[in-house]
């Protein structure tokens, strides 16, 4: 069984007084769904979110983190400092970084192999953005973004990964990609893990939506066989709509 999953992204939003609050408000939600929570506050709230939800069923990860083990990187963090506040998880590559920081998928595979070595579980984000969706190229670019992080890994490796296909022109946009669109990219997705890793390993793995998932839509994306839940953005922030995105799958 594919793990089942809806993380939210909180960027570069709340202060602790707020992240506080958004904890508070977010242990009174109740579950009614199997699927995982994940939450991704920004680095100076990291640990106090993840004593606030110690033994809550909220996991806390981090949205980035370096690809060396430590050393002269004024203003970056480790896996090491993560893992030493308990940290399991880490989204890498989410479009954002990509865009504003020039993260390459040279420098995400780098991050990739430190995560392992770190035996950390990682979210890879990767996705298109409009002009190649206009230009019908949305296969070939999500292709060889899997291909150039991730295709130098054992199989083994993809117990410790979960990716999140996130359609550049969708996140934070208002305009989802249709189910159908995702179930097609998603099933793309697996067959293209497929080929290389075969058809067991590509069962395995869970494949995130994100890009305007809203309590509105959700239902409808996360019923496609393809779609293992969510990386949630703007939604995320408010408790109630959050929990409605976990309850839809
Ligand atoms: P959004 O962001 O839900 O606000 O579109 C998604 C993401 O960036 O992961």
């Amino acid at each position: 069984m594919r793990r089942k999953i809806v993380a939210g992204n909180w960027k570069m939003n709340y202060g602790l007084i707020q992240t506080e609050s958004l904890i508070v408000e977010l242990k009174k939600q109740t579950k009614s769904s199997d699927a995982e929570v994940m939450i991704a506050p920004t680095f100076t709230n990291l640990w106090h979110a993840f004593e606030a939800t110690r033994r809550h069923d909220i996991e806390v990860i981090a949205q980035n983190m370096h690809f060396a083990q430590q050393g002269a990187y004024t203003g970056e963090i480790s896996a090491g400092m993560l893992k030493s506040i308990g940290i399991q998880t880490v989204i890498l590559g989410h479009s954002e970084r990509r865009a504003y920081f020039n993260e390459t998928d040279e420098a995400l595979a780098k991050k990739i192999n430190t995560g392992l070595e770190n035996d950390m579980d990682m979210i890879f984000c990767f996705g298109e953005e409009l002009a190649d969706r206009k230009a019908g190229n949305q296969e070939a670019v999500v292709e060889s973004q899997i291909k150039n992080a991730l295709f130098h890994l054992e199989a083994d490796a993809f117990k410790h990964i979960i990716l999140a296909y996130e359609p550049v022109w969708a996140i934070g946009t208002g305009e989802t990609a249709t189910p159908e669109q995702a179930q097609e990219m998603h099933a793309f997705i697996r067959k293209t893990l497929a080929s290389k890793y075969g058809q067991k390993v590509a069962e395995s793995v869970s494949i995130l939506y994100g890009g305007s998932v809203k309590p509105n839509n959700a239902k409808e994306i996360f019923s496609k066989p393809d779609v293992d839940g969510g990386l949630i953005g703007g939604a995320s922030l408010k408790a109630e709509d959050f929990f409605a995105i976990v309850n839809a799958i």
